[in-house]
């Protein structure tokens, strides 16, 4: 019993001192956020990450279709097709794939934002997205 609480305390006391930041980012996250940095004008910021996701343009934003929360599934604005959750948290297999991560940022900026999202963008998105 006594063994138990202290291996309960030990890991609740490791799991604190995770960093904060890219809590949940897998290798391939933590990849990807060094080498968009090499293109970004200042650090990421995942509040600079979460204003981009809600950022409204044209009636358009990230939300269209992951919905106002990333813990829950989305709903494709257009087909009407159930999206995953996008939080590692509770989808550990977001943001584990580059070739994925890259083709959907591609479209989805584009079906966005009408343009391709900066490497500084998708830093910041992946920042935050990678803590929720
Ligand atoms: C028109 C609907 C739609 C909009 C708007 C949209 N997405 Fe998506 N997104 C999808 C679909 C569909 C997928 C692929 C299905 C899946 O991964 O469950 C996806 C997947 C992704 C992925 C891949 C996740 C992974 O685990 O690899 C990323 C990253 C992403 N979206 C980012 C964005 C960003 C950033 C925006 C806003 C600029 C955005 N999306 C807006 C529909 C959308």
């Amino acid at each position: 019993m006594k063994a138990t609480l202290l291996h309960v305390s030990v890991a609740a006391i490791m799991m604190l001192q995770l960093p904060l930041s890219e809590a949940y980012a897998s290798e391939t996250t933590k990849a990807m956020l060094a080498e968009f940095k090499a293109d970004a004008a200042r650090p990421f910021s995942s509040e600079a990450g979460n204003a981009a996701w809600t950022r409204d343009s044209d009636g358009r934003s990230c939300t269209s279709c992951h919905t106002d929360s990333v813990l829950a599934p989305g709903r494709h604005v257009r087909t009407g097709k159930v999206i995953e959750p996008m939080a590692p948290s509770v989808n550990s297999q977001r943001l584990t794939d580059r070739k994925k991560i890259n083709k959907w940022f591609l479209r989805n900026c584009k079906w966005t934002f009408a343009r391709e999202c900066t490497a500084q963008e998708k830093g910041d998105i992946l920042l935050w997205l990678s803590e929720q």
